[in-house]
C-alpha cells in the first residue's frame, strides 16, 4: 500500500522539480557571510515547495550553511551533513564557538577537501520551525511516562493529544510535510542547485535513516554515504522500536557497570553491587517523585514531577558519549557520569538528570516530536491503556535497569494522538533488492556493539536491506552512540571511505580511542 504511494510520488518529483529546472540555474543558492570575513562560515536560503508532489504549491525556504574546503588539497565536492536528532537545527551548532563550527572548521580531515554543508531539515531551526504551544508542552511533560492508573494515563494521552493539536494550530498544515522523504527531496534540490555534482553524505543516528532514504530515493546519485550510528526504519511493529532501542540502552548501561567495577577511576568503584545501587534509587524516585524547577522558570507553573523512570530515560544521553569526547564538551562521559550519581545520591539533588530528561522544553523537541510523528505509526496503533500497561510491563521485564525507557518509549507516548497521519510510515527499503549492485562505492555503515540509541542490530537489518553488493558494516568494539567524534581507527576508516572511497572489508571490527 506504502510502497505503491510512494513509487507514484517519487515519479512525479524526477518529472517535475528535479532536475532539469534546477540544473540549469547552478546560481540556484547565493551565499552571503554570516557574520563577517573572519568567521569562515556562507549561509544561504533555498526556496523549495511544502509538498513535493505539487512543486507548484507553496514554497519556504530551507536554510543553508557552508564551510567552504580549507585545503591544501584540491577540493572534492561538497560534503552534506546530516546530525540526527531528528529536530536538530544544524545552525544553531553553525556559530562563533558552537558546537559544530569549530569542529568541522578545524579538526575534521573531511573538510580539507570538501566544502561542508549543513542545512536546517524542514520543520527545524531556521527552516520553517514546527511552532507548539510550550505552557502544553510543559502541563504533559509533568505527567510521568509511565502511568500506573488508567486515570493517569487517560490524562498522559489526552494532554499529548492537545500539545499535537496545538503543534497543528501554530505551524499550519505544515506540519504534515515534516517527514523524512520530503526533508530528502530538499537536500536534493540543494545538490542539484549546487551544480549537481554526486552526493557525498554523513549522516549520524537519524541521520543514518536519512541517508538510507536518500539512497532510497536517488540511488543514481550517489558518490559516498558514510551512516555512524543506524537507525532503521524498516521496523513495521512499532513496538519492535522501542523495544530493541531499549535493550541496547540496558545493555550500554550494564558496560557503564562493568567498566565502573574495572576501572578504579570510577567515582562508584568501591559500591559492591552497583546495578543494586542504581535500582534504589530508580525505584526510590518512583516512589517518591523528585521535584524539578527547570532554570529560567519564575513561578511553580512549569514545576516538573521527576519519577525514577523518568531519571532512568535521561540516564541515555549520558552514556552516548563515554569519554566525553568531541564538540559536545557539555558531556561528562562516563567518569563524569559516575560523579553525578554519587553526589545526586549524597545531596539528593538530581536536577542534572532532570534537566535533561526527554520533556526539556525546546523548539528542537517539538521538531524532533513532528519528525518522529511522521515517519512512524505510533499513531495508528489505537492504543488504549491496556496495551500500555502490557508494554510497561514488558519494558521492565526486559530491560531490568532502564525499564523501557528512551526516546522512542517517549514518542510512543507523545505520539499516540498525533493529529497528522504518518506520510512516511516504516517500511523496508527495497531500491537495492532490484539489482545486484547499483552503487559504484557500497555505503558505509558504522556502528558500535554497545549504543545506548541505536541497537546494533539496526545496522545487520540495515545492511541486509541495502545487501552485500551496496554496503559494508564497519563494527566498532566498543561503547557510546556514534563513532565519529571520538578519535581512532573507525574515524580514520569514515575519512578514508569519505575522502579515498577505501571501503573497509565486509566484517572489519575496529576500536575507537578511550571506551
Ligand atoms: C567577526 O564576528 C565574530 C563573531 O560575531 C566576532 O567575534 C569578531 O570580533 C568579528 N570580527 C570583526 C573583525 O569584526
Ligand atoms: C533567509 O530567509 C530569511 C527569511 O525567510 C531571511 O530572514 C534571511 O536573512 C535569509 N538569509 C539569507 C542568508 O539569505
Ligand atoms: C497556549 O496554551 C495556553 C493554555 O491553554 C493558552 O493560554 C495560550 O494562549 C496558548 N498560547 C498560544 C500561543 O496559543
Ligand atoms: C502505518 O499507517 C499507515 C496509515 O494509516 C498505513 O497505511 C500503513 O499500513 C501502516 N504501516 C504499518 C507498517 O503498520
Ligand atoms: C579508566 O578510566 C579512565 C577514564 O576515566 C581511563 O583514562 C583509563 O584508561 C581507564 N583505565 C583502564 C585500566 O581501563
Ligand atoms: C485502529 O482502528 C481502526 C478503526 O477502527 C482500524 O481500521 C485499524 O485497523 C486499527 N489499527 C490497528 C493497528 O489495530
Ligand atoms: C572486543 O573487545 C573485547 C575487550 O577488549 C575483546 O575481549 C573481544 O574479543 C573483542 N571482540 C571482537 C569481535 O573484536
Amino acid at each position: 500500500m506504502f510502497l505503491e504511494t510512494f513509487a507514484v510520488s517519487t515519479l512525479l518529483f524526477l518529472a517535475s522539480a528535479a532536475p532539469t529546472e534546477l540544473q540549469r540555474s547552478t546560481n540556484g543558492i547565493k551565499w552571503s557571510n554570516c557574520y563577517n570575513q573572519s568567521v569562515p562560515l556562507k549561509c544561504a536560503n533555498l526556496s523549495v515547495p511544502v509538498d513535493w508532489n505539487n512543486p507548484k504549491g507553496q514554497h519556504f525556504n530551507l536554510f543553508i550553511t557552508k564551510i567552504p574546503a580549507r585545503g591544501p588539497s584540491p577540493r572534492i565536492g561538497s560534503l552534506f551533513f546530516q546530525p540526527g536528532g531528528p529536530g536538530s537545527a544544524v545552525s544553531e551548532g553553525m556559530v562563533p564557538g558552537g558546537k559544530y563550527l569549530n569542529f568541522w572548521a578545524q579538526e575534521s580531515k573531511t573538510t580539507e577537501v570538501f566544502d561542508f554543508i549543513a542545512i536546517d531539515p524542514r520543520g527545524t531551526g531556521k527552516s520553517n520551525p514546527v511552532r507548539c504551544n510550550s505552557t502544553i508542552w510543559n502541563k504533559a511533560g509533568e505527567l510521568t511516562l509511565f502511568p500506573e492508573t488508567k486515570e493517569a494515563y487517560d490524562q498522559m494521552a489526552t494532554q499529548w493529544q492537545e500539545f499535537g493539536k496545538s503543534c497543528l494550530d501554530l505551524t499550519g498544515p505544515f506540519l504534515k510535510y515534516v517527514d523524512t522523504i520530503s526533508a530528502v527531496k530538499d537536500y536534493e534540490a540543494v545538490r542539484v542547485a549546487l551544480g549537481n555534482e554526486p552526493m557525498t553524505l554523513l549522516g549520524q543516528s537519524y541521520g543514518a535513516q536519512f541517508g538510507a532514504q536518500y539512497a532510497e530515493v536517488f540511488p543514481d546519485n550517489i558518490r559516498a554515504i558514510a551512516l555512524d550510528g543506524i537507525l532503521d526504519h524498516s521496523q513495521i511493529n512499532s513496538d519492535d522500536v522501542w523495544e530493541t532501542e531499549s535493550k541496547g540502552f540496558e545493555d550500554t548501561l550494564n558496560q557503564f557497570f562493568n567498566w565502573c567495577k574495572s576501572n578504579s577511576t570510577c567515582a562508584l568503584h568501591n559500591e559492591k553491587d552497583l546495578p543494586a545501587y542504581f535500582d534504589r534509587l530508580i525505584n526510590n524516585a518512583n516512589e517518591y517523585p523528585i521535584s524539578y524547577t527547570p532554570e529560567g522558570c519564575a513561578d511553580d507553573s512549569c514545576k516538573q514531577m521527576i519519577t525514577g523512570s523518568d531519571i532512568a530515560g535521561a540516564l541515555q544521553s549520558f552514556l552516548i558519549l563515554p569519554n566525553g569526547e568531541g564538540p559536545f564538551d557539555v558531556s561528562p562521559g562516563w567518569a563524569g557520569l559516575a560523579q553525578l550519581l554519587q553526589i545526586a545520591v549524597e545531596t539528593n539533588n538530581f536536577d542534572v538528570f532532570a534537566s535533561s530528561a526527554l520533556t526539556t522544553n525546546t523548539a528542537e523537541s517539538y521538531s524532533h516530536t513532528a519528525i518522529i510523528c511522521a515517519d512512524w505509526n505510533f499513531s495508528q496503533e489505537n492504543t488504549t491503556y491496556a496495551k500500555y500497561q502490557n508494554a510497561i510491563k514488558i519494558g521492565k521485564t526486559m530491560s531490568p535497569h532502564t525499564r523501557g525507557a528512551g526516546d522512542f518509549w517517549t514518542m510512543k507516548a507523545v505520539c499516540q494522538n498525533w493529529p497528522v497521519a504518518p506520510r512516511n510510515p516504516p517500511h523496508e527499503i527495497i531500491t537495492f533488492k532490484k539489482s545486484a549492485k547499483k552503487l559504484k562505492t557500497p555505503i558505509l555503515l558504522v556502528n558500535a556493539y554497545h549504543d545506548p540509541e541505536t541497537n546494533y542490530a539496526w545496522a545487520i537489518s540495515m545492511q541486509k536491506q541495502l545487501g552485500d553488493a551496496n554496503s559494508v558494516l564497519l563494527s566498532r568494539n566498543g561503547s557510546g552512540h556514534t563513532s565519529y567524534y571520538q578519535s581512532g581507527a573507525v574515524t580514520d576508516a569514515i575519512d578514508n571511505y569519505l575522502i579515498h572511497l577505501k571501503v573497509p572489508a565486509p566484517g572489519t571490527v575496529l576500536r575507537n580511542d578511550g571506551i
